[in-house]
């Protein structure tokens, strides 16, 4: 079994993403903007059928910072990127959406 990174665990995308994973047994870890939607990340993983959501780590990191990343990618054999800004609105340059999620 692998360890492995899914970025955005709060999202759509990503909590989809992370019930799979934790039901093939694998070790999983997911970044949040804040800490705070831990509880919300569980409270979906529950709501999905998880058996022990308790076992996902939690790393805090926002992709228009460096902070956090590094800590949350050490020792994870792959990395799912689900995570992105999106905006309300349609952005004037496609950049405004690329380069955060790149980064
Ligand atoms: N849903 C679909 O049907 C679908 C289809 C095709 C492609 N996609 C693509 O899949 C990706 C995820 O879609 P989704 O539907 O899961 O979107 P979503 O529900 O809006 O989730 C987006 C995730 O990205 C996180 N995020 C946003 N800005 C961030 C930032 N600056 N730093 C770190 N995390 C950030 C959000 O965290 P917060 O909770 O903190 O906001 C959330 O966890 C997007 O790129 C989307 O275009 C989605």
């Amino acid at each position: 079994m692998s360890t492995v990174l899914v970025t955005g665990g709060s999202g759509f995308v990503g909590i989809h993403v992370i019930l799979q994973l934790l039901a093939a047994g694998h070790t999983v870890r997911t970044t949040v903007r804040r800490p705070e939607r831990q509880a919300d990340v569980l409270a979906m993983l529950r709501e999905g059928g998880a058996a022990s959501p308790e076992s996902l780590a939690f790393f805090t990191a926002d992709l228009t910072r460096d902070d956090g990343w590094q800590k949350a990618v050490t020792g994870c054999d792959y990395v799912l990127h689900v995570a992105s800004p999106l905006s309300t609105s349609v952005p004037k340059d496609e950049n405004e959406m690329i380069i955060p999620a790149r980064d």
